[in-house]
Formats: structure tokens, C-alpha cells, sequence
């Protein structure tokens, strides 16, 4: 993970960096650093800590004067956070500045070996063992930088983003990828790096992205060299325009990223299904679908791989997908699958759900099975990541640049395309009338609006928040679609609030948590009108009968919920197939207000980053 960002240009890189390091901190924000060239020395800052840690020090510290400079906000993984290990890493003759998103797996024998060559360390990374291995290249071959940076690349086993300069020739920077991810944006004679657009966008349209194994040198007044690492091949640069605005990366009124990503649902949900839900022609459009229907078609099954959220949105997908198109689904932790030999061949579709288009196991899951002839297809937000790119096909989520840590918007537009996707396979199986397809529709296309009614619940939802802020535990109930709900809503108010909290099938309550239910328990149970809703309130009455506190997840209008719970929230009525659109949104408010209260960090959750790019 670790957020990088770089500039070199006629401006003072000091303010573009730190601002740039703040939109990148959920990617990693346990430490923070900057590294200037000030016109005559180097001059660096580092903090265990957040950005706004750095800027207090570097405040005292440095002039932060330089139009050159390179800055880094970290999620450790090599060494603790703390400052010595903190980012950027200075080579040992005091001349190289390196800044490093990955990891390098070899370091240790690399370390060994320069080691006994003199060097000596003063932190436990892997990349201060890069760049004094950049450093001896360049001594031992006589050569400029750039080949340096090659020469040792080739040497490492691993990934990296990283950015690189010499104090001695500063108005050079190189940068290179393999595995996480780096764009440039160009500007009129000045060069911004980062590991995504966010911190540039004020200043500039045009991107580029390095492709994995690429480098670039790029140098004040000269422009943009990109090389392949292995082969030293020129690559022609691609200019990407940008779409993103800065209003869509800023908070914009609201306390935290998250509520504002919370509130923003309709309108993503919205921009995911326009142009695509054609509903007075009763027909879904998306090409990544049509060039492909005889893969999807033809498929023995699909397999859905993804993380964390992703992974849930993938698990509601199976309901559907098997529901509607009568396709055989499975669905795979990134991680568990690309580890564990499976079974994959040329008929399997597989598709990959990620909201960063970075997630290192889901990258490598997708590899693998396209290197056993599956047909790939890509569920990413954002536009251009590795795995958009590496995938055959796919849909993006519009759901906009999503910023808190924990995922909201990305999860109900994943579902959203996800159920697009699978009403479309089903028209062209025949597995769905045209009466229902139409229905299916025009029900999607009101979801946003009911999403809308569904947040008029916040004030309610804060009363409740209130009330169970101060428990250890709770535990999140739900069947069929709104299983993975449940699993939601518990990863949800783990991640930001620290209280332990478990999703479970309701029905398999008997088999273990009911053990755990007492009268200080609350279980927040999804009991919509439609989803096996006799069952669901006979498992209420087991929960009742055992004191448990019971917060209702019911459709607008319940009465037998509303007669046994403690709490009930409302929710409009919907297709069960759409309601975990719906039942999401209570249970994302309801940790964002109980994390709120106990005064947590919600959108940079502790040790958590909200794009895992190391396996
Ligand atoms: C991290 C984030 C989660 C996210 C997961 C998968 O754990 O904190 O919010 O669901 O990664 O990320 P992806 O970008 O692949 O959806």
C-alpha cells in the first residue's frame, strides 16, 4: 500500500506534496514523509504519524523550499511505523532519495550482500536496501541514474512503485511500477507523480499510467522518457484525459468522507445503471457483455473472485446471478483461491470484483486464470487500474472516487452492475420472462430514490447508535440475499469503530452464537417482509427468549418485527433480489454514527488502508 506523490516543476513542490500526500492517506497513514531539493542541499522530514504529524515537524525541521521534491504517506509492512523507518530513505553517501510503494521480497540477501560491501542501515525496510542498491549499480557500472534504477530493478523480486532522485542532478526524477500503481500528470513544463490522479487533478487533465515493468525518466524542460525495465525498449507514451473533478475528492460539507460517500448512493447508483438500463426499450446495454455473450453463455460456471467488500457484493451476486440466470456461481476469497491449486478451465468465466482495480490477490487471481484460459471480466471503480486493465472485458461502477476507508458507495454500485449483468445473461437464456425482465427494471430504476428514503432514517439510526455505542460485541443476522448483508454490516462496524461484531446466516444462529446471546447483546437482524420472513421472525423469538436486544432491519409498515424488537428500522419495500440496496444503508450508518460517538477515526480506520496492494 503507501501512498507516493512526486513533483518536479517551476512551483513549490512542498504544498502540491503534502496536500497530494493528504488524498492519497487512505492508502496508508501510520507514518508521513517529504524529501526537497531547496536549490543547493536535500533536505528531508519524516514522522511516525499522520500528514498533518509531518507538517508540524517539517514546520521545524526544513525551509520546504524546492521545486523538486518526492513525499510518502505509509502503511508499514517491512519495520514498524515509526520515524527512523518512515519514508523517504536516504542512500548511504547521503547523494539518493527514494520514496517506495511494495514490497521487496528478496531485500534480506540483498541486504546481506551490501552489506558486506561497507553499507550499513539505519532502518529495518526493504527500501533502504533498493536505493543503496541503486546506488552501488551506479558506482560499480559508471552509469546515470535512470540506468541505475534499471539495472537494480532487475535484480529485485518483488513490487514497487517508487520515485527516485539525486541531489547532485535534481532536475531528474525516475520513477518505476511493477505491481502498484503510478500515474504522472503533465503540466506545462512541470511533472506531478502519484499513485493515483487525486493529487494533481487541481492542475492537470492529462495522465499517464505506467504499465507494470515500465520506467520513466523525466526531466525538467526535456519531458518524459518511458523504457521497459527488462528490455530497455522506448515505449510511446499514452496520454489519458482525467474525468474526475476536485469537488468529487474533497468532503464537501459533510464531517467525514464516509457519510458523504453514504448520502452520495443514489446519485452512484444512478450514474451505474445510465445508459445502460434502457427501460422504455426494455433492453440492458453494456458491451462488455454483448462482445462476449457466448462466453458468459456457454460457461460451466462462473467464479467471482474479490476482498473484503468486494467479496460480499460478490457473495449477493451469486444469489442472483443463480437465481435469475441460472448459472452456477461460486464465489472465492482472492486470497484462498489464487493459493490453492483450483480446478480452472476454458469454460469458466471468472469475475474479478475490485472498487481500486489494485487489490494484489485479486490481481493475481485474475492471472492465474487467464494462464488457464478462463474468459476474465473486470467489476473495478476505478477507471484505468491494473485490474481493469489486465482483465479480457468489464463493466466499471460509477460510483465516483470513493475515499473513506471503509466501502459504501463501491458495494451497492457493484451490486448494481453486478444485477445488471445478470437480468441481461438471463434475457438472452431465456430464463426471465419479458414481463418480469420489464419489472426488474423499472424496480431497479427506482432503488435510487428509495435509497433516498432509507437515509431519512439517519437521526433515528444515531438515537440507537447512542444507546449500544458502549457494548463488546454485537451480531448481525440475515437469510438468503441478505446473508451477505449481515457479513457487511459486521465488517463495517469492526473496521471503524473496533467493536467486535459477527454476520451470520440466521438460521445457523442455533448452531453457535445463540450461546452468546444475554441481555447485553444487541443483534441487528435483517427481517424484510419478503426474505423468509416467517422464519426470520420465529428466529427473533429465539433471540427475545434469550434477552438479546433486538435492532429490526424491517420493510416500511412491519408489525410482528416492530411488536418483539427493541429498535426497529424502516426500510421501502423492494424486490427481495434488490433489497440488499436497501438494507445496506441502515447498517453503514449505523457504525459510521457508533464510531463517530466513541470518537474513532472513521475514514482512516487503525491499520487498515483502504487499497491492500501487498499480498
Ligand atoms: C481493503 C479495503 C476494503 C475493501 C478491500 C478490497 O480491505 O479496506 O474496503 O473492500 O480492501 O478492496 P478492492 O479495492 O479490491 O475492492
Amino acid at each position: 500500500m503507501c501512498g507516493i506523490v512526486g513533483y518536479i516543476g517551476p512551483r513549490e513542490a512542498y504544498p502540491i506534496i503534502i496536500e497530494g500526500l493528504k488524498r492519497l492517506e487512505y492508502r496508508g497513514y501510520d507514518s508521513a514523509g517529504v524529501a526537497l531539493f531547496d536549490g543547493t542541499d536535500l533536505k528531508v522530514s519524516k514522522t511516525k504519524g499522520k500528514v498533518a504529524d509531518l507538517e508540524k515537524r517539517s514546520e521545524q525541521e526544513i525551509t520546504k523550499h524546492g521545486s523538486v521534491g518526492i513525499g510518502h504517506t505509509r502503511w508499514a509492512t517491512h519495520g514498524v511505523p515509526n520515524d527512523v523507518n518512515s519514508h523517504p530513505h536516504i542512500s548511504n553517501s547521503g547523494d539518493l532519495v527514494i520514496i517506495h510503494n511494495g514490497i521487496i521480497e528478496n531485500y534480506e540477501s540483498l541486504k546481506q550482500e551490501l552489506i558486506s560491501r561497507g553499507y550499513t542501515f539505519k532502518s529495518d525496510t526493504d527500501t533502504e536496501v533498493l536505493i543503496n542498491l541503486i546506488e552501488d549499480v551506479k558506482k560499480q557500472e559508471k552509469v546515470k541514474l535512470g540506468k541505475a534504477v534499471q539495472i537494480a530493478l532487475n535484480q529485485v523480486v518483488g513490487a514497487y512503485a517508487i520515485a527516485v532522485f539525486d541531489k547532485n542532478k535534481p532536475e531528474e526524477v525516475v520513477i518505476a511500477r511493477l505491481g502498484s500503481p503510478l500515474a504522472v500528470g503533465i503540466g506545462e513544463d512541470e511533472f506531478f507523480i502519484a499513485s493515483d490522479a487525486s493529487p494533481f487533478i487541481e492542475y492537470t487533465k492529462d495522465a499517464i499510467y505506467l504499465e507494470d515493468e515500465e520506467m520513466a525518466i523525466i526531466r525538467f524542460h526535456k519531458g518524459i522518457k518511458i523504457r521497459k525495465i527488462k528490455d530497455d525498449s522506448l515505449v510511446d507514451p499514452y496520454v489519458q484525459k482525467l474525468q474526475m473533478n476536485l469537488e468529487e475528492i474533497e468532503k464537501g460539507g459533510f464531517d467525514h468522507f464516509m457519510l458523504k460517500e453514504i448520502y452520495e448512493q443514489p446519485k452512484a447508483i444512478t450514474d451505474t445503471y445510465r445508459g445502460r438500463l434502457l427501460r422504455e426499450e426494455a433492453i440492458i446495454k453494456m458491451a462488455g457483455i454483448e462482445d462476449n455473450m457466448k462466453k458468459f453463455l456457454n460457461a460451466d460456471r462462473i467464479i467471482i473472485v474479490a476482498c473484503g467488500t468486494s467479496w460480499h457484493a460478490g457473495l449477493v451476486a451469486e444469489y442472483i446471478f443463480e437465481d435469475l440466470a441460472r448459472i452456477p456461481v461460486e464465489v472465492e476469497y482472492a486470497s484462498e483461491f489464487r493459493y490453492r491449486n483450483p480446478i480452472i478451465t476454458e469454460k469458466d468465466v471468472l469475475i474479478a470484483i475490485s472498487q481500486s482495480g489494485e487489490t494484489a490477490d485479486t490481481l493475481a487471481a485474475i492471472k492465474l486464470a487467464k494462464s488457464k484460459g478462463a474468459f476474465v471480466f473486470g467489476v473495478c471503480n476505478v477507471v484505468g487500474s491494473s485490474i481493469a486493465r489486465e482483465t479480457h472485458a468489464g463493466a466499471y461502477t460509477h460510483a465516483g472516487p470513493e475515499i473513506g476507508v471503509a466501502s459504501t458507495k463501491a458495494f451497492t454500485t457493484q451490486i448494481t452492475v453486478l444485477t445488471l449483468m445478470a437480468l441481461r445473461l438471463a434475457r438472452a437464456k431465456g430464463t426471465i420472462s419479458s414481463s418480469d425482465f420489464r419489472r426488474h427494471l423499472l424496480e431497479l430504476e427506482m432503488i435510487p430514490q428509495k435509497v433516498e428514503e432509507s437515509l431519512k432514517s439517519d437521526a433515528h439510526i444515531k438515537m440507537i447508535s447512542d444507546i449500544y455505542k458502549d457494548v463488546g460485541n454485537f451480531l448481525y443476522l440475515g437469510r438468503g440475499y441478505n446473508f451477505p448483508v449481515a457479513l457487511e454490516g459486521a465488517l463495517k462496524l469492526k473496521e471503524i469503530s473496533y467493536i467486535h461484531a459477527e454476520g451470520y446466516p440466521a438460521a445457523e444462529m442455533k448452531h453457535g452464537p445463540i450461546a452468546l446471546i444475554d441481555e447485553n447483546m444487541p443483534i441487528v437482524v435483517i427481517a424484510t417482509r419478503k426474505g423468509h420472513y416467517e422464519k426470520i421472525v420465529s428466529n427473533i423469538q429465539e433471540i427475545k427468549s434469550r434477552k438479546g436486544k433486538i435492532i429490526g432491519i424491517v420493510t416500511k409498515g412491519d408489525v410482528q418485527v416492530k411488536e418483539l424488537a427493541d429498535h426497529v428500522i424502516e426500510i421501502p419495500e423492494t424486490f427481495e433480489l434488490l433489497s440488499p440496496l436497501l438494507t445496506t444503508i441502515p447498517l453503514q450508518l449505523l457504525s459510521y454514527h457508533i464510531a463517530v460517538l466513541l470518537d474513532k477515526n472513521v475514514d482512516q480506520p487503525r491499520n487498515l488502508a483502504k487499497s491492500v496492494t501487498v499480498e
